[in-house]
């Protein structure tokens, strides 16, 4: 059977959630909006419901949840929603800044406000994938409006320092976005976890990383935050997006959102175990290095690139036994601007593996994908191109 490695791209829903979304889909199927009778008020009921439950478990106020279809559009909610509103404000303030190793749901929003007029600055990571706080400091100049970096890395895991890039964004009136798709259930993010303050004013998640539904996310908001609309017409989400909320989906991921925080340390402290096995026994090939930190690093994630392997053939040997990625998910099989982004050789990028160990990875899993990789290894290395 296939080994399921590749929890960046997506979680399998979690059977609790499925079974508390169910009554929500053709029993209680009334819109929340039409407020006149009764199971509209009670689906109405279960969204604020599943406000609370998110806020509560994320540590904000229930008005500060803005429900979406997922991270992509919460970041453009963010982004372009920050932009449009300090414009109409007339603020001088305008240009944004960012990491060239952001997601492709941050990169591209923030591709089409520069091609709009946005001054743009995107800075390098470091070989480890983390960023410079002294580059990032001086690129906080007095006409940066907003910016956006995220909370982890989706093809390597690093986790940025992102209480010390928001103590850097409030001592500089700059607005701080950060896309936590890959963080929100993996790592503790709230002040009462962190016993300190993110200084995060735009949070995106997305339902279908920590084990709910695809298709539903949220943006966060911090009270205040001045933020236009992108999607208009009849009101919801107290205007700052439009279209009928799909209360299965919202009810999922208040449920999903819960059950991923009350796990999230006893799963870190299995995964993370099992995945430092996994790295030990793929380094003792030989050739194998890991991409990203180590140490700064979500607890279920692990990246290598195989020196002098040809990276379709590599996976090609891979994909039946193992559900892997090279790169993103969403990268389309272009190479991966991550990897390249630490210096990584458009060759050493395609050899490249992501691991994504998950609520459901077993230690039969990981003996799988070491058996898997060291077959396809030796096999390409005895090859007439290989080794
Ligand atoms: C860091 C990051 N941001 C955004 C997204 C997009 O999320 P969604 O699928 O909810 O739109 C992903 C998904 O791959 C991601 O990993």
């Amino acid at each position: 059977m296939l080994a399921y490695l590749d929890h960046h791209a997506t979680t399998p829903c979690d059977p609790a959630v499925v079974t508390a979304m169910a009554p929500w889909w053709s029993e209680a199927f009334a819109n929340p909006a039409s407020r006149l009778y009764r199971p509209a008020l009670q689906a109405a009921a279960a969204v604020e419901q599943a406000r609370a439950r998110l806020g509560a478990a994320l540590g904000v106020a229930p008005d500060a949840v803005c429900f979406t279809s997922g991270a992509t559009e919460a970041n453009n909610l963010a982004l372009k929603g920050v932009v449009e509103a300090a414009a109409e404000r007339g603020l001088s303030r305008r240009r944004i800044v960012s990491l060239v190793s952001e997601h492709r749901a941050v990169r591209d929003p923030l591709a089409h406000l520069h091609r709009h007029g946005a001054p743009l600055t995107l800075l390098p990571v470091q070989a480890d994938g983390l960023l410079d706080l002294n580059l990032l400091e001086q690129a906080l100049t007095p006409d940066v409006l907003l910016l956006s970096v995220m909370a982890a890395n989706n093809e390597i895991g690093v986790l940025q320092p992102l209480a010390a890039i928001g103590r850097l964004c409030r001592e500089r009136g700059v607005l701080f976005h950060c896309d936590a798709a890959q963080a929100v259930g993996q790592i503790p993010l709230t002040t009462e976890e962190l016993g300190e303050e993110l200084g995060i004013d735009l949070l995106s998640l997305s339902g279908h990383k920590l084990y709910g539904p695809k298709g539903v996310g949220a943006l966060l908001v911090r009270p205040g935050v001045p933020l236009a609309a992108q999607q208009h017409g009849g009101g919801q989400e107290g205007g700052l997006r439009a279209g009928t909320l799909p209360v299965p989906l919202i009810v999922g991921l208040g449920v999903a959102v819960e059950l991923a925080l009350a796990d999230r340390e006893a799963r870190a402290l299995r995964l993370a175990p099992l995945r430092d096995h996994l790295q030990q026994a793929l380094e003792s090939l030989g050739g194998v290095t890991l991409n990203g930190c180590a140490t700064a690093r979500l607890p279920h994630s692990l990246n290598v690139s195989v020196a002098g392997l040809d990276g379709t053939r590599l996976h090609q040997r891979l994909r039946r036994q193992i559900a892997v990625s090279s790169g993103s998910a969403c990268s389309q099989g272009s190479p991966s601007h991550v990897l390249a982004a630490l210096g990584r050789s458009r060759a050493e990028a395609a050899a490249s593996i992501r691991f994504g160990l998950g609520r459901g990875t077993t230690e039969a899993d990981i003996t799988t994908a070491i058996t898997a990789v060291s077959e396809a290894v030796n096999q390409l290395r005895s090859g007439p191109t290989g080794w």
